[in-house]
């Protein structure tokens, strides 16, 4: 498939630390959306799971919102650096080992809405084993996906979700330094989204901060042991969401 090499806006960036990382644009049905993300100022991640800059970073303001009908696949994605959208480069380096979620909030305006409205989630890699002996570093997570699809994740837009407003919050989980509370590193980018479509469906959510706990059992995790489950913080997929399966996710 083609797909068209727009670089995203580097203006607001500093240079940042090595292995970290931005989700940085967002594609409709593999067609580039590059305007709608509200893109964080550096690569470094969030730690305070009770800090405000949960919800969508610290960010600069996106330019526009994206025009999304129900039930597309967009597409989010990835880089260390931005503007960097080589392949040859880890999307999300330094062994940052962890899930990749992404949740809608229903807002009255993308462009203003601050992220205090209820999130719900639609959609998860997280972790698969990858044998019966494996340590959870070696294991199958959704950041080893984006690297091998090049930053990229597909995402569908549940097909009955009602018209309107959404903040997408686009979040990947580092574990690599999640033994102790305070260890785990959220990168998360929130884009500015409109659906189009004719469903009805506007599911309950969650608040953040308040969603996650830093001791959460996906979140206070020692992964350099063997793991027999992997549970990953905030509520469960919405009906009609998607549960993608670590290792395989496209
Ligand atoms: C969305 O993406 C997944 C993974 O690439 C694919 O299997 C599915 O067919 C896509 N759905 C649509 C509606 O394009």
């Amino acid at each position: 498939m083609t797909r068209v090499a727009v670089f995203t806006s580097i203006a607001a960036f500093a240079a940042g630390a090595v292995g970290h990382a931005t989700f940085q644009d967002l594609w409709l049905t593999r067609h580039y959306e590059g305007t709608c993300a509200r893109l964080p100022t550096s690569n470094s991640p969030v730690t305070d799971v009770t800090s405000d800059d949960i919800r969508c970073n610290i960010h600069s303001a996106a330019t526009s919102k994206c025009s999304v009908p129900a039930g597309v696949n967009v597409t989010i994605e990835m880089h260390q650096q931005p503007g960097d959208r080589s392949c040859t480069n880890e999307a999300i380096g330094g062994a940052h080992y962890g899930p990749v979620m992404v949740y809608l909030s229903s807002v009255t305006d993308a462009s203003t809405a601050d992220g205090s409205a209820p999130f719900f989630k639609i959609y998860e890699d997280t972790w698969a084993p990858a044998s019966s002996t494996s340590q959870g570093s070696d294991d199958y997570w959704g950041t080893k996906d984006l690297n091998t699809n090049c930053g990229k994740l597909d995402v569908p837009i549940p097909a009955d979700l009602a018209a309107g407003d959404y903040l997408l919050r686009a979040e990947a989980i580092a574990l690599h330094t999640a033994s102790s509370v305070g260890g785990a590193q959220f990168y998360v980018t929130c884009f500015q989204i409109s659906v189009q479509g004719d469903g009805s469906v506007k599911p309950e959510g969650v608040v953040f901060p308040g969603a996650y706990k830093a001791t959460d059992r996906g979140i206070e995790i020692n992964i350099y042991q063997h793991l027999s489950e992997y549970v990953a913080p905030g509520p469960d997929v919405v009906s009609g969401g998607t549960t993608a399966v670590a290792g395989k996710a496209v």
